[in-house]
């Protein structure tokens, strides 16, 4: 019996509702299975933890989750208690840095049943692999002066080890997929880190013969994702242009509500940490609305982090059925409730054996 202990953070607003409704999924998982067992240990850390204690979670936290296999995360974020800026660097953030989560990977696919706003969305089934510790977002840089004289200066990092990490993630990846990886550049308009890039990625592509590369400039990529993404299957990019390319993603697809991410963690000191791209969704929480896919898809990828890809790929099958049979929840236009696509999906996946 192959045993996962597995740390849950709901964390707040729908958070709380979608998180069970994909832990039930999880279990029926194991359950259809049979030698897989998930051991689960919730955390009430969020921001109603954060008005009783005064912290998003105990000083020791990140030493508790250390021990787990891997993180499962909800949503974090009620700005009606604590501002956004302590909820999310409190604990989302702390453990995406803290962990060396350096690699965030979001799929995007043409989605049965889903309407896509793409005329002719023609099968997409892409993956973006962005680089999630350096790049455009580093704290290195500043600002002087005040008034008419007044200067910023933000540096962008990108070093060997990095860049090299990132991509040959996607190389690996692409690898296990459709066997092409196309890098994000913009080594025409950006002096040094871009063409910098290039050459990484030019020496790293020649490890993989077996596997197409192409290479285009962020402005024209980001075009294609709307007129063509069906020619894209891995895609590696610094952490900015990955950061826009997957919400264009998530848009592709139809809803924010389905869109899952992983943040992963590739030295295998700490664990990885799953969740959906969606918030807490404070306008719709405890109506029984919320779409539960993006965590559920999420829990899809946790399965094959763990190497159970082919129970991923049964799971992501009956999602898929579920909603094309128009069980689904308001906000992909229909009238279920999260409990009830939770227990459709637990339901077909017993058939399924
Ligand atoms: P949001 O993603 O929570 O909501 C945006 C819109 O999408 C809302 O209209 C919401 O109802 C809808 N929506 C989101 N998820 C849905 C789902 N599963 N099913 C149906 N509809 C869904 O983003 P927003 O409103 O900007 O942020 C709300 C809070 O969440 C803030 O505190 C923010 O900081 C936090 N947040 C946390 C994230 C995280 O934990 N990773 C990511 C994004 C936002
Ligand atoms: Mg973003």
């Amino acid at each position: 019996m192959k045993k996962y202990e597995i740390a849950v953070i709901p964390g707040d607003g729908i958070g709380k509702e979608v998180v069970p409704v994909s832990l039930k999924v999880l279990e029926t998982v194991a359950e259809v299975h049979g030698g897989l067992k998930f051991e689960f240990q919730s955390f009430p850390w969020s921001s109603e933890y954060y008005i009783e204690h005064g912290k998003m979670m105990p000083e020791d936290g990140l030493k508790t989750l250390k021990n787990f296999e891997s993180i499962f995360l909800g949503a974090i974020g009620n700005p009606a208690l604590v501002p956004d800026h302590i909820s999310l660097w409190g604990l989302l953030i702390k453990i995406r840095r803290e962990f060396e989560q350096s690699i965030n990977i979001r799929p995007a696919k043409y989605f049965k049943g889903l309407k896509s706003p793409l005329v002719n969305p023609n099968d997409f089934d892409l993956i973006v692999v962005r680089e999630n510790s350096e790049g455009e977002y580093s704290e290195v840089g500043g600002r002087i002066h005040k008034g008419e004289d007044e200067l910023a200066i933000q540096n962008a990092v990108f070093t060997k080890k990095g860049t090299e990490r990132a991509m040959r993630y996607a190389f690996e990846l692409a690898k296990k997929r459709r066997g092409h990886v196309t890098s994000a550049t913009k080594s025409n308009g950006i002096f040094h880190s871009m063409p910098f890039w290039d050459e990484v990625f030019n020496v790293v592509k020649k490890e993989y013969q077996d596997v197409q590369t192409a290479s285009y400039h962020i402005d024209a990529l980001a075009a294609f994702f709307v007129t063509r993404p069906q020619i894209f299957d891995v895609i590696v990019a610094s952490n900015l242009f990955g950061d826009i390319l997957t919400d264009i993603g998530g848009a592709i697809m139809g809803s924010i509500g389905i869109a899952p991410a992983a943040n992963i963690n590739l030295n295998g000191k700490y664990p990885s940490m799953f969740e959906p791209v969606h918030g807490s969704a404070p306008d719709i929480v405890g109506k029984g609305i919320a779409n539960p896919i993006g965590q559920i898809w999420t829990a899809k990828m946790m399965l094959d982090h763990f190497g159970e890809e082919e129970l991923g790929k049964k799971l992501l099958d009956v999602i898929e059925d579920v909603t094309n049979d128009g069980i689904k929840t308001p906000d992909i236009g229909g009238t279920s409730s999260t409990e009830e696509v939770g227990d459709e999906i637990c339901r077909r996946l017993k058939k399924a054996v």
